[in-house]
């Protein structure tokens, strides 16, 4: 198992729920509802599995890597301040009807800000993190991942963490 397989393969997941939602007819509400219920919790569950799994890993591997350690405080601050986006579009789509006007703009725009974020961990968080992390770390970290998803089937509680503060939490001392 290799942690960035598992969140590359959860992205495309990602990507396939959404495509699937522009397939359900517009006044199927239930169907619509059902399917961005269970895409919300696993956007948000995968995101917090991500600050709680793999962007520590990056700050500390990056850390003991010279040269990189900076590169990585500005990456990983951008990936918390984009999980915060989507986290805000998951809460907005909250606020409508579902299969509303509203719901649909609060759904795009979970989709815009997700489908940005996910090309920027896969083009840089992902792979620059597999120069510094070998194969066993990759693994142990996978399944500290899956274990944390596994542990939060039902969801997450809506957290909105200061993206600078995150980072000087987690960077190693
Ligand atoms: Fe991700
Ligand atoms: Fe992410």
């Amino acid at each position: 198992m290799d942690i960035t397989e598992l969140i590359l393969e959860q992205h495309i997941q990602q990507r396939r729920l959404f495509a699937l939602l522009d397939e359900v007819p517009l006044d199927d509400t239930a169907t619509l509802g059902a399917l961005w219920h269970l895409l919300a919790r696993f956007l948000e569950v995968h995101a917090k599995a991500e600050e709680e799994h793999f962007y520590p890993l990056v700050l500390q591997l990056h850390a003991d890597a010279p040269g990189d350690g900076d590169d990585a405080e500005d990456e990983t601050v951008d990936a918390v301040k984009d999980h915060n986006e989507i986290r805000d579009a998951i809460a907005d789509a909250a606020n409508h009807e579902v299969g509303s006007t509203g719901w649909w703009q609060a759904v795009r725009d979970a989709r815009t800000a997700n489908d940005e974020h996910m090309g920027e961990e896969e083009h840089d968080d992902l792979t620059a993190f597999r120069r510094v992390a070998d194969l066993q770390t990759r693994h142990d970290a996978a399944v500290r991942f899956l274990a944390f998803e596994a542990r939060h089937l039902g969801g997450v509680a809506r957290t909105h963490p200061d993206p600078e503060q995150y980072v000087r939490e987690h960077r190693p001392d």
